[in-house]
């Protein structure tokens, strides 16, 4: 065959792959964004959890990017994106007394609360898209110690529910709150050292603190756009 041929089949074959890929990465990106949109939707039933699941997206974006690329090997970007969109789903099946109370929970009413990420997979699981991140999610809320909702401690918990854990706790501490305003990134930084060890991996932890502070505050002032946008629309 001549040379010019093979050129020309090689050209249309990459040519074919760039467009394969561009029409991959919007469809992942329009899926990401009805996600982010049905998550809104969900969190205007809990005033404390306004743009929650979409930031914990961005924060964990972010540091995916800074992971040692052992730890990489674990996990992919798109099942942590989505893991942390919709960790806190479980939280359609708490009621919104509950959510919403102003003061702290009763017993009774923190055995409910506890529920959520058991429900998250109770509703996940049907869909069927979502099996490798199911996990990841029911495991949220466990702490290094072993003092979490199901008890798993140090190594038992999986990579990326620990990553979870850790963006879930910044978020809780930096965006504002109905009780009080938000806080600044050091105060978020400051309180994950605090419960290195404890709660959060400190490996995991000294590795987020070192993500340049300006890419953790852009997801701020990502979701702050984000949030305008979508306000308009619900
Ligand atoms: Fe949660
Ligand atoms: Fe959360």
């Amino acid at each position: 065959m001549d040379n010019w041929i093979i050129i020309a089949i090689a050209a249309v074959v990459a040519v074919l792959i760039v467009i394969l890929l561009l029409l991959i990465r919007m469809y992942r990106r329009r899926n990401l964004k009805i996600t982010r949109f049905l998550m809104a939707i969900l969190e205007k039933r809990d005033r404390n959890m306004d743009g929650h699941s979409t930031h914990t997206q961005l924060l964990i974006d972010e540091f995916y990017d800074y992971l040692p690329p052992e730890k990489k090997l674990h996990l992919g970007r798109e099942h942590l994106r989505y893991a942390a969109l919709l960790h806190d789903i479980g939280k359609l099946g708490i009621p919104e007394e509950i959510l919403d109370k102003p003061g702290k929970l009763t017993d009774e009413e923190w055995k409910i609360m506890r529920r959520h990420p058991e429900i998250a997979v109770e509703l996940l699981t049907p869909v069927g898209l979502f099996d490798p991140v199911l996990d990841w999610i029911l495991y949220h809320h466990e702490r290094m110690d072993g003092t979490g909702y199901f008890r798993l401690k140090g190594e038992e918990i999986p990579l990326a529910s620990k990553m979870l854990a850790i963006v879930d706790t910044f978020s809780a501490v930096t965006v504002g709150k109905s009780y009080r305003p938000a806080r600044p990134y050091e105060d978020g930084i400051a309180t994950l050292r605090l419960v290195a060890g404890t709660q959060l991996d400190p490996d995991l932890v000294e590795i987020f603190s070192a993500i340049p502070k300006h890419r953790i505050e852009n997801c701020r002032t990502e979701l702050a756009k984000e949030m305008t946008h979508l306000t308009k629309k619900i």
